[in-house]
This record gives structure tokens, sequence and C-alpha cells, in this order.
């Protein structure tokens, strides 16, 4: 039996109930289900915010979360933020630090929904590194988002609201999709002088700077397609955030294994916002070697994740060193020593 990471040992001299095992007992989801879930995130509100950060309580958390992921309806969304994880722009300059003088470096960022991402990246790349030359994929599933992403204009004006499901993606204006599921502007997290460095502004929109528009290939395309790897050929640096967390396991795990076939052998995968227990049993049986630089300031770096901890299917636990995994589990980049 599954238990969350802690040791069941089946028809042994001990076996150890655990929160993890409660949350998958049939008993509780059939009988109790929808009441007990109820009390379990009332007690968990109730709790103030010192206590929950003790080790009893984040044990509840988990168990908490692991019930809401049992009963969640996940749904994809476009949700995004330039400069998002800032400890993750730093490490990859930091890993381009590798690299020569004139270097070609191939970067895919899948799942790159609005371009944010997308953008961060080239302005962190290009500015460490002018001598390198960059060639980057930019993959969504959605045709419509990507052509927005190309574009790279955004809308300033945050009316409330915008923040509607994603089929309104063909409807939508400029303003409309800059807003399309952000519970905050997309420009958020940058300084006035990133916004400069960045945009060209115009009254209340910005367009991203034609140098950092430059060399990338917008490419439609499902991650879990076996044909991507072949289109955009091996890469130095794959990037697959924030979207696998709102497949259900089973489908992200066939596609983080897909996703991780287009590293060439020595390149790096980063992967994060996606249920741990899916990264970790991949990592592990793949072999992949977590990069422990920035490991914990990457694990905590973006706030939309470690805030929807515990009571949002997609929320990001906290880092526990107390764990036995801990090296592979809050590792949200890897080094892929070989390919299947
Ligand atoms: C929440 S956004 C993440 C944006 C960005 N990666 C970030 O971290 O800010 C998720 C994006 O993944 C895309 N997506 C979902 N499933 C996909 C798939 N199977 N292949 C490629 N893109 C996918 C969605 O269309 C959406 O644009």
């Amino acid at each position: 039996m599954k238990s969350n990471g802690v040791t069941s040992v089946e028809g042994g001299a001990q076996r150890r109930l655990s929160l993890g095992m409660l949350s998958e007992s049939r008993i509780l989801r059939v009988c109790l289900g929808r009441p007990y879930l109820f009390l379990t995130t009332w007690m968990w509100r109730s709790l103030p915010v010192s206590l929950q950060r003790l080790t009893p309580a984040r044990r509840y958390g988990m168990h908490l979360q692991s019930l809401i992921r049992l009963r969640a309806v996940r749904r994809q969304s476009f949700g995004t933020f330039f400069l998002r994880n800032r400890p993750e722009l730093e490490l990859m300059r930091r890993l381009l630090e590798e690299r020569g003088h004139g270097a070609n470096v191939a970067i895919s960022v899948v799942g790159c929904s609005k371009g944010a991402e997308v953008y961060s990246i080239a302005w962190v790349m290009r500015s460490a590194r002018p001598d390198v030359r960059l060639h980057v994929h930019a993959i969504d599933i959605s045709r419509e988002i990507l052509e927005y992403a190309e574009r790279g204009v955004y809308s300033l004006t945050t009316p409330s609201g915008l923040t509607g499901p994603t089929d309104e993606i063909s409807s939508g204006d400029a303003g409309g999709r800059t807003c399309m599921d952000q519970s905050a502007s997309l420009c958020e997290r940058m300084t006035a002088a990133e916004m400069e460095a960045m945009f060209d502004r115009s009254d209340d929109r910005v367009t991203v700077r034609s140098w950092l528009r430059e060399g990338i290939n917008w490419y439609p395309g499902n991650a879990a397609d076996p044909k991507i790897a072949s289109v955009v050929g091996p890469q130095d640096i794959v990037v697959a955030n924030r979207f696998l967390c709102h497949m259900d396991p089973v489908a992200a795990e066939r596609c983080l294994r897909n996703v991780a076939r287009l590293v060439r052998p020595g390149g790096y995968l980063f992967v994060s916002g996606l249920d741990l227990d899916v990264r970790t049993k991949v990592a592990l049986e793949m072999g992949w070697k977590p990069v422990t630089d920035l490991m914990r300031e990457i694990h905590e770096g973006d706030a939309s994740l470690t805030g929807g901890w515990p009571l949002e299917y997609w929320g990001l636990e906290p880092f526990d060193e107390d764990r036995p995994d801990w090296m592979v589990r809050y590792a949200s980049v890897f080094q892929i020593r070989r390919t299947p």
C-alpha cells in the first residue's frame, strides 16, 4: 500500500498507521468523504499560523492535501508571471557559466502559456551571456495562447473579474487574455527597472523588447506527444513548469517521462508545479541527479505555489529535511544522466 513515503510492512510484525494511509482508506472516502474533508479543513483553518509551521501540523496538512487531491477536479490554467521564481532563473544563469564563449545553448520551455516565463528566461540569459547563442523553443498545447505569447503585448490594466475560465480564450481581447486565469497582474513580481529593461511601454500596454523576442520558435504541441522530441532535437535545458499539477497523476507521470526525453544526456530538466509523489517516483526510477544548488530557494521561490498549500491541490508542501527522501523530493531541477 502507498503511504506518502511512510514505510508499511505488509503482514509483518510492525505496521505503522500513518495519516497518509488513512487518507487512502476506502472507509473514510466512501462513508465519511465530504463531512470528514469539511471537518479536517475547518480544523486546519482554525490553527494559528504559528502552529501550522510545527511538524505535527505539517503532517496534518499533508494528510489534508492528500484528501483534497483525491476529490479535486483538476483543470488547466493559463496563469503565469514574469520573473515568477527568481532562484530558478538564477540557477539557469549559473548553468550558463559552464558554457564557453560563443556556445550554442538549446532550451525548450514546455507549457509556456502567455510567454512570461520564456521572455523572463531569455532576458536573464541574454543579459548575463550576450555571447551565447540561445536557441529557444516555446511549446504549448493551446495554439491560441501561443499566438498571443508570440506577439509579446500585455495589458497593464487589471480589471477585476478578468480571471475567467480557459474557454474564453478565443473571445478575449489583449487585456482579457493578459488577465486570463490571473489572480494578480502578470507583472506583479517585477520592479520598475526590470519592466523598463524588458518592455517598450505605450499607455496601458507593454511590448516585450524586440531583442528578447528574437530567436524564439513558438511551437504548438502536446508535451505528452512522443514526436516532440524529434521536432525540437536534443536540448541542453528543458523547462516544464506548473502544468503537470493540473493533470491526473497517471497522465502527469506519462507526460513527465516524455518531456524528459527532450533533454540531452548531461542536460538539465527544470520541473516544478506537479505532485511531488509523481516527480519523486520518476526521478528515482530514471536515476536523475538532483541539482542541490539553490534547491531550497527554488522550492520556496514561487509564492503562489507555497501559499496554496495545503488547501489547493496544486499547493506545494513545505520543505522538510527530516524526510529520508528530501534530496530528491524537493529538487525542482535534475541532471539527466541517461535517456530511456
Ligand atoms: C499554468 S500555465 C504555466 C505557465 C508557465 N509554465 C509558468 O510556469 O508560469 C500552464 C500551461 O500549460 C499548457 N499545457 C497544458 N497541458 C499541456 C500539454 N499537454 N502540452 C503542452 N502544454 C500544455 C497550458 O495550455 C497552459 O498554457
